[in-house]
């Protein structure tokens, strides 16, 4: 496909991973339309040093997609990120779920097809294959039976994306995300880690037995992949796993925190859960994608697991001072 993005758009550009993608392309001199009702994420993640006068904030919530397009037209590629991206809640509240992921979604592809919007890149993630049978796990592998009610609703999500994408002509690249480490971030592991041990400095709890193993990525390689993955689309729809290939168990994340905090002798109790050791009901215990498909065409992190996570434990721990 053509490396041109023409005018773009980010649903959820001012939240973590968002922000990240907004500042990359905007410092590649692009022009960059950032659709976010700051729900998550925050205005002072814009604060670009360069090129800030290529970026435009709409806040507003995505379910208004149709007054938001109604002012904006012509846009040629969507980024949509925006969504409730925690896995933990899922349970408590399916509802969220299904209307910030499923609901906004299909709103956006309404607006997207009646607009002729020609590209659509979407966060996805590593959750909607389940537990499956096969790890490291390519993307080919099925039957996908998610675990969680984000993982549902994030696999329903690609459902609406594949069959709008056949049935309009919109080029679809559809990027499943192990998980997401770096600055930035306001939920996630590392960040409740280092909540806790600021309020407590002695004990650390741990949710479930802390032998979940999974691949980390960094933010900064994640964008990078993402961008390649759109590149990279030859399909209409194309699908692709974004992590490394190396693991790392909760247990370890805990004892990083601890070291990049200084904290020396912190008791680590693992408690809460579920009777099988997951943190939370939809917990997966072991996540690995199988990268191959993106490698092979020459894409690979530049971090692996264990150093993402180190530089996220650093950098989330410095914002949080
Ligand atoms: N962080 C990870 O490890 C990870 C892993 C896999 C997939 N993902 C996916 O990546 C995307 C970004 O996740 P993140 O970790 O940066 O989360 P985030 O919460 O930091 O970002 C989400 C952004 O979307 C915005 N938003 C939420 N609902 C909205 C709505 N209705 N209208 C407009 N804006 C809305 C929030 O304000 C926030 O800025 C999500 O789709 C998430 O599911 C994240």
């Amino acid at each position: 496909m053509s490396n041109d993005l023409g005018k773009i758009m980010i649903t959820g550009g001012a939240g973590f991973i968002g922000s990240h993608l907004t500042e990359e392309l905007i410092k590649e001199n692009k022009d960059v339309i950032v659709l976010d009702n700051l729900s998550t994420g925050n205005k002072s993640n814009l604060d670009f040093e360069h090129h800030k006068e290529n970026m435009r904030l709409i806040t507003e919530d995505l379910k208004n997609s149709n007054q938001v397009f109604e002012q904006i037209k012509d846009i040629d590629t969507i980024f949509h990120l925006a969504a409730d991206p925690e896995v933990r809640t899922g349970f408590t509240d399916p509802i969220s779920a299904y209307e910030q992921n499923i609901q906004n979604t299909f709103l956006l592809l309404e607006n997207i097809r009646k607009n002729d919007t020609k590209r659509l890149v979407f966060a996805s993630s590593s959750v909607v294959y389940g537990e499956p049978e096969i790890i490291p796990t390519p993307e080919t592998f099925g039957p996908l039976l998610p675990i969680s009610i984000y993982g549902g609703s994030k696999l329903a999500c690609e459902g609406l994306i594949s069959s709008y994408c056949n049935n309009y002509g919109i080029n679809g690249t559809i990027v499943r995300f192990a998980n997401v480490v770096g600055s930035r971030a306001k939920h996630g592991v590392i960040w409740d880690f280092i909540k806790k041990l600021k309020t407590n400095k002695t004990q650390l709890s741990v949710l479930g037995n802390g032998k979940q193993t999974k691949s980390y990525i960094h933010v900064k390689d994640c964008v990078d992949g993402l961008l390649f993955s759109l590149k990279n689309t030859k399909k209409n729809v194309e699908v692709f796993n974004l992590g490394n290939r190396d693991m790392v168990n909760v247990l370890d994340i805990a004892s990083i925190v601890c070291k990049t905090m200084n904290l020396e002798n912190v008791n680590i109790v693992t408690e809460g859960g579920t009777d099988d050791g997951r943190g939370w009901i939809g917990d997966v215990k072991e996540m690995n994608l199988d990268i191959s498909k993106i490698s092979n065409l020459g894409w690979n992190p530049h971090e692996n697991s264990k150093d993402s996570v180190e530089m996220a434990a650093i950098e989330l721990y410095s914002e949080s001072i």
